[in-house]
């Protein structure tokens, strides 16, 4: 899922060559308009928000994917830049979650957006497994 149809093509194409796409559906959709009727009905969220601190603007706007991710399943793994860790860490157990597990990988990324400012970029990226406490 993906508000950038962009994105969605992109991605069909890739499952395309890998033969995958038989057993993946895209949806292009906008994450605040997910149907609540969708809350639990998933065993796994795998999630890569957009960063919160590329801009002014978007400053926070991974924090609706943190929040929206608990109410679809009570398993998350997520992406997110290693700097911000100390900030999800409390975000998370905000949300009444707990951080099970963590790992930390250098992520290559070419410059896809006009805002990328180099031709590639490595940047250190934490992926954080997160079970919705039950509590
Ligand atoms: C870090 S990129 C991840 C791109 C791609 N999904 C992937 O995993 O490689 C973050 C993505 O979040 C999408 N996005 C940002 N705000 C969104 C929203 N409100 N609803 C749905 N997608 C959104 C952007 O279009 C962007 O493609």
């Amino acid at each position: 899922m993906d508000k950038d149809r962009e994105a969605i093509e992109k991605a069909r194409e890739i499952s395309k060559k890998m033969s995958l796409q038989d057993i993946i559906n895209y949806t292009s959709l906008d994450i605040h308009n997910i149907s609540r009727d969708l809350n639990n009905k998933f065993d796994t969220v795998i999630q890569n928000p957009p960063f919160g601190s590329q801009s002014r603007s978007k400053r926070g706007a991974d924090r609706v994917f943190m929040e929206k991710s608990l109410e679809l399943s009570p398993v998350v793994y997520s992406f997110h830049m290693a700097e911000t860790e100390n900030f999800l860490e409390k975000y998370w157990n905000k949300l009444g979650s707990i951080i099970t597990h963590k790992f930390y990988y250098h992520f290559p990324l070419p410059q896809i957006y006009h805002f990328h400012k180099k031709e590639l970029k490595n940047i250190e990226v934490i992926v954080l497994r997160v079970e919705r406490n039950r509590n």
